[in-house]
């Protein structure tokens, strides 16, 4: 079940998510927090961030997974999400390094879904992070996907290599490929918390939430999942039944 929390805005957005991190890492502080990139999550990272500086929260004993990864980009190009996450996150808390998991790009992509398939199958996440593409995909989990999927490589659609095309120079610098976190992993959290802000991610959250469960919406197969949480503000939300 998918339960729906609108706020007002991003800032709004940002705030209760962290309510929901802070509360599992307060009562579990060796918690598994599975963790995901694109602009949305930046201001939760950011709570996250002031909250250990101020409170001292830490995370000394957390681990961490991320969704997804690029393919055919440096792991230190600005743009990875092995730097996002090092950028936006990590490096304000005193998480250790041996303590973050990403899927990495390496000459034998099979091998490298096996080997993250293995990290994924040796923890039990306790918080899934995720935002929403436009297009419904969740990671990098394109419409089409199997919702029994594990980790995989995927051909990136036009429409996602657009939407990321801001980050980069131009469209022809946006990776094709990526490497990510099936949807069955992620359906094995045992919380999701999914972030949503601004209009143009109105009609996926609908979908998601209001369409039927289909793998044209890879969201939708979070209307099985038994603790999902959505955090939207008023625009994203703007289009929900
Ligand atoms: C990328 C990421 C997704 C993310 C999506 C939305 O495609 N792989 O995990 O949810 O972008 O990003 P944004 O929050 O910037 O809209």
């Amino acid at each position: 079940m998918i339960k729906v929390v609108t706020v007002k805005d991003y800032d709004e957005m940002s705030a209760k998510a962290f309510e929901v991190i802070k509360e599992i890492v307060t009562a579990k502080p060796d918690c598994v927090l599975g963790l995901a990139t694109g602009s949305t999550p930046i201001g939760l990272y950011q709570n996250m961030v002031r909250d250990h500086e101020e409170n001292g929260t830490s995370y000394s004993n957390a681990r961490t997974v991320n969704l997804d990864e690029y393919l055919g980009l440096p792991k230190d190009h600005p743009e990875s999400y092995y730097s996002f996450m090092h950028r936006n996150l990590f490096s304000g808390l005193d998480i250790p390094e041996t303590s973050i998991s990403l899927p990495e790009d390496g000459e034998d992509k099979a091998a490298q879904c096996e080997k993250y398939d293995k990290i994924m199958d040796a923890v039990e996440v306790d918080v899934q992070l995720l935002g929403i593409g436009s297009n419904g995909h969740i990671g990098f989990n394109e419409p089409g996907t199997p919702f029994d999927s594990k980790t995989h490589v995927v051909d990136l659609n036009d429409s996602t290599r657009q939407d990321n095309a801001r980050f980069f120079d131009s469209i022809d610098e946006v990776p094709t490929q990526a490497i990510t976190m099936g949807i069955g992993t992620i359906m094995k959290a045992k919380k999701v918390l999914l972030v949503a802000s601004g209009a143009n991610k109105a009609d996926a959250v609908a979908a998601m939430v209001n369409g039927p469960k289909s793998e044209n919406t890879p969201a939708s197969a979070l209307q099985s999942h038994p603790d999902t949480i959505l955090i939207v503000d008023e625009a994203a939300a703007s289009k929900l039944a």
